[in-house]
């Protein structure tokens, strides 16, 4: 049964250099960039000088998990006052990260290689993933130091390769010869966890990581891999690791210099763009990165509720531009025995079964595609064409399938959607919910748009819904509509097709849970429409429907060179779901991440990057100097008030059930 009604008053947008929510509730910081793992580290200076990010927090805190634990240091979801909080650290802020904001082009100018490798290890050692034990101790949430789960995973850790793809000749490196290990994890964006008690780290845009160089010695189908993974040239978020001595480094340079691809590291990109498995609870064992869910932009992977003797589902999203959503369902079916079972039930359950994509017909229907050799309409070859080049491919393996994933969803069809990002599963209905963050006028224009993609443009973004064919997560066939569309409450009915007020307006969902009760958590990214003008990046709340509870309409817009009218289904409006806005964050933030304990008392979430969008010179305080600003901040030198990504824990303040 879901709630019937949320118990607090819908916040005004806001643009202030604070965490804003409802009267009656309160947050505290709980761990920030920065903040140690272990005692006896140096303080935290916060002034671009600080070393040891593999034993501190790292930077930009994205996708989130608590996994309570029992009293025996078991994984016990019940648990709602000990636990272990697992993060990812998606990405850097270059603006605060270093003594200067140009401190790594003048290293690599005055060719001060010591210099630069001090730069470049903080920087693999900022990104990866947390693992830190929490307690709660008087109503008040706090990090254990010293916690023998405390850890950090960076782009340094050696983690094992497991699925269809390792061991393949091409994951074979200098570094790794026998292609079943790997180093580090990186960009990882949203997340996952399963019922045995481990995390799911997703790797999101680490292809931007790479510099290709001279590979005339790859094959043109592995020259076409790199084009249609964007692994081109040095894209946006290159950051010169290769420029420092030692292979550590040297992998993110692709070049075919080598005799063999076992001198040299043409193959390291095929190493990564998978799913990380990582057990918060047996801190000695390795990562295992499971290459089962495909290679491509993951934003997260979120497992479907389980049911004893079916097999496990994973819903999975390529975020990128006019990319796909897949799920992937396991070959062994689930026992309630495994539990608890940690990476051994991992091994059973994500190395072997099927990975489809998804294909959303206009007529409100959808099929899922298997990606396999078993799959005729991968045989043969295939030409991708990028730009006017164009790369002859076929798939010679299920590893070469998974590992060009992208490729053989463009064979079967698979629909190009506005970047999929979170996903969710509704627990009482079993719906899958799944936010499309946006588009814009070039991905999206007014002659190519389809139901479940239906605005040209649309620079807000919106969340679709589907419901498997007799509710079976390993269906082939599912039903879909649109749960809501992100506007302007000023917006024309056209565009605003949901109805949404000044107390719900909202612009590029991206993080997305419904939590046990049935309500329904929305977080934005939106760097760039009109709502930011009108308030910082925010959290809403609703209790949402089902598939089908709304109705057929037709909805026109423009993308300024003619408009296209095109028939979709919304379920309900912003007012029938009583979408409210709960929390504003600090000026610059992204809001994502989230996770709440058994007892609905806690809530944790994580503001990312605040200040972004700042003056470098003056390291983004001209707008944002948060946590330091919040009254809650950690102790933890605060001198240089340079802001800070954290995260916060909710409470409400009589103690009692958040939103309800
Ligand atoms: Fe890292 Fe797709 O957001
Ligand atoms: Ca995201
Ligand atoms: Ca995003
Ligand atoms: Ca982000």
């Amino acid at each position: 049964m879901n709630p019937e009604q949320l118990d607090f008053k819908a916040l005004a947008g806001g643009i202030e250099d604070r965490v804003i929510l409802p009267a009656g509730y309160k947050a505290d910081v709980l761990y920030a960039k920065g903040d140690p793992l272990f005692s006896g580290l140096a303080d935290f200076k916060n002034d671009g000088t600080d070393v040891d990010y593999d034993s501190r927090s790292g930077d930009e805190h994205d996708g989130m998990h608590f996994f309570g634990m029992d009293s025996s240091g078991k994984y016990d979801p019940e648990s709602s006052d000990r636990g272990i909080l697992v993060l990812n650290h998606e990405n850097l802020e270059d603006a605060t990260l270093h003594e200067t904001p140009t401190a790594k082009e003048d290293a690599i100018a005055a060719n001060n290689l010591q210099e630069l490798k001090k730069i470049v290890d903080r920087e693999m050692n900022g990104h990866g993933v947390s693992c830190v034990e929490i307690r709660k101790d008087n109503g008040k949430w706090s990090v254990v130091l010293d916690s023998p789960y405390n850890r950090r995973l960076t782009v340094f850790t050696e983690m094992d390769m497991r699925g269809p793809v390792a061991g393949e000749d091409f994951v074979k490196t200098k570094l790794t010869p026998t292609g079943t290990t790997r180093y580090g994890t990186m960009n990882n964006c949203a997340n996952g966890y399963t019922p045995w008690g481990t995390y799911l780290a997703a790797e999101e845009n680490w292809y931007a990581y790479f510099q290709v160089g001279n590979v005339d010695n790859l094959s043109e189908k592995h020259r076409g891999w790199l084009a249609r993974y964007g692994i081109e040239g040095a894209g946006w978020s290159y950051r010169q690791w290769d420029r420092v001595p030692g292979d550590q480094y040297k992998r993110f340079g692709v070049e075919t210099s080598g005799a063999t691809a076992l001198e040299d590291f043409r193959h390291e990109p095929n190493l990564h763009g998978y799913v990380t498995e990582v057990d918060p609870f047996r801190p000695t064992q390795k990562p295992r990165v499971r290459t089962g869910f495909g290679r491509f932009s993951h934003e997260g992977a979120w497992v479907a509720p389980v049911q004893e003797g079916a097999p496990i589902v994973i819903y999975t999203g390529d975020d990128s531009r006019r990319e796909y959503m897949y799920k992937f369902v396991s070959k062994a079916a689930w026992s309630e025995a495994d539990r608890n079972g940690g990476l051994s039930a991992g091994d059973k359950y994500l190395d072997e079964g099927t990975l489809y994509v998804a294909v959303f017909n206009d007529d409100g229907t959808g099929a899922w595609k298997a990606l396999s050799t078993a799959n005729m309409d991968l045989a043969g070859t295939h030409s991708y064409d990028d730009n006017g080049t164009v790369y002859q491919y076929n798939f010679a393996s299920d590893a070469e399938v998974l590992a060009s994933a992208r490729l053989a969803a463009d064979v079967v069809g698979a629909t190009p959607m506005d970047r999929p990002e979170w996903a969710t599963v509704h627990p009482n209905t079993g719906d899958v919910y799944l936010t499309l963050t946006n588009g814009n006028s070039s991905n999206r224009p007014s002659t190519d748009l389809d139901g479940a993609n239906p605005r040209a443009v649309n620079s807000n973004g919106h969340i679709i819904r589907w419901r498997e064919e007799a509710g079976d997560h390993a269906a082939t066939s599912f039903e879909w509509d649109i749960f809501l569309f992100g506007s302007s409450a000023d917006a024309s009915s056209d565009y605003n097709v949901s109805g949404l007020t000044a107390d719900n307006e909202f612009s590029s969902p991206d993080g997305l849970f419904i939590d046990p009760r049935g309500v329904i958590w929305i977080q934005t990214d939106d760097g760039s429409s009109g709502i930011r003008g009108k308030t910082n990046n925010q959290m809403l709340v609703a209790i949402p429907g089902e598939v089908g509870d709304g109705e057929s309409v037709t909805v026109t817009t423009s993308d300024g060179n003619g408009q296209e009218s095109i028939q979709t289904f919304v379920g309900g409006n912003a007012e029938a779901v009583q979408l409210k806005r709960f929390l504003v964050g600090p000026n610059g933030c992204e809001i994502t991440g989230i996770s709440m304990t058994a007892d609905a008392r806690s809530l944790f979430i994580n503001i990312q990057h605040p200040g972004e969008g700042g003056s470098e010179e003056d390291f983004n305080r001209n707008v944002s100097t948060w946590p330091a600003t919040s009254g809650d901040a950690t102790a933890f030198g605060e001198a240089d008030n340079r802001p800070r990504s954290a995260t916060i824990v909710i409470y409400r303040e009589d103690g009692g059930e958040i939103a309800i």
